[in-house]
């Protein structure tokens, strides 16, 4: 997954735009865009789309952002949610494993009631949203076979951690939310799940959404998180291998089927070891994977 479009779940326009958007997948929110008075209209809103999203094809990957395990709102999204066969959920203010397994255990009874098969609903967690969870990030792996991917954000854990500002004047992240970046990365990687850089919210800047996309695509995340139609298509320019990325993992698959007994091979002058070819051969499954 590339580009992960967030839509409110109370604008139907904006759920029909975002249909169009080319994005790999669409975050249906019911959490932050949505005030508290508005919550029952959205699940109800949500359900609608879902149950005709759901049966289009091609359509994109849906998830839903249900609230957080904290709130008494949780239970209402996945009763108004699940019979519509939403592709995962999106878990906000997840605090390690242990939140994975709270919330497999409610989708399993739901699943159940509506005759879904056990385990049909995945997750994406947002990882770092609370200081408790960033001492959690490493607790993921193996928590449930749901578990899809992990992501990050700056916004809450900002509010939550008293600061002034989470980027300096350049629009770059400040250090304590670089950190929960990386702790995403590296907690996504432990659990042997995709990472899923968190969003740009100021999106007239096109620039600096390209240059967060760079640094994070360099940096291992598989995809990004979107606000607006206009991101998309960047995010999946940015994340989609370059044709010499392909080029140079087919060149290191090469060269180690051809020395198969090589722990380390020479390749224009420069020594390849078994690491890359991992990462070779993950490169070129991820491009060769439908894009969803
Ligand atoms: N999904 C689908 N369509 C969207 C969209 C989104 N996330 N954001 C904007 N659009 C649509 C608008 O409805 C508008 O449609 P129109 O041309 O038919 O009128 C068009 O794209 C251009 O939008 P624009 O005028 O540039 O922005 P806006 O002021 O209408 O909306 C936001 C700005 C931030 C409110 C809007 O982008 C949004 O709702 N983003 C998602 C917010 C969210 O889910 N946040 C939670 C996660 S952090
Ligand atoms: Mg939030």
């Amino acid at each position: 997954m590339r580009s992960l479009l967030f839509v409110p779940a109370d604008s139907g326009k904006k759920l029909d735009k975002a249909m169009a958007s080319g994005a790999d997948a669409l975050i249906v929110d019911l959490e932050d865009s949505i005030a508290l008075d508005r919550k029952e209209a959205a699940r109800k809103n949500a359900a609608a789309f879902l149950a005709e999203a759901v049966a289009t094809a091609p359509r994109p990957y849906l998830l839903v952002r249900v609230n957080g395990l904290k709130t008494d709102l949780i239970d209402a999204d996945l009763d108004a949610v699940a019979a519509a066969k939403p592709d995962a959920l999106m878990l906000p203010k997840a605090e390690g494993g242990a939140s994975i397994i709270h919330l497999d255990a409610k989708l399993a009874v739901r699943e159940a009631l509506c005759g879904l098969p056990d385990g049909h609903i995945k997750i994406v967690a947002i990882a770092t949203e609370t200081a408790a969870a960033l001492f959690r990030v490493g607790s993921y792996a193996g928590a449930s076979a749901r578990l899809l991917a992990l992501t990050w954000g700056a916004e809450d854990l900002s509010v939550e951690l008293g600061a002034e500002a989470n980027r300096d004047a350049q629009g770059r992240f400040l250090d304590p939310y670089r950190l929960a970046r990386t702790l995403c990365l590296a907690g996504a990687a432990a659990a042997e799940v995709m990472a899923i850089d968190t969003v740009y919210v100021d999106f007239a800047d096109s620039h600096g959404l390209r240059r967060e996309c760079e640094e994070a695509r360099r940096d291992g995340f598989a995809g990004k998180m979107a606000i607006h139609p206009a991101q998309v298509p960047i995010i999946n320019e940015l994340f989609t291998p370059s044709l010499k990325a392909l080029a140079q993992a087919q060149a290191i698959v090469d060269a180690f089927a051809q020395n198969p007994a090589a722990g380390a091979v020479g390749l224009n002058g420069v020594m390849v070891d078994r690491p890359h070819l991992n990462r070779a051969k993950r490169l070129l499954q991820r491009a060769a994977a439908k894009p969803r």
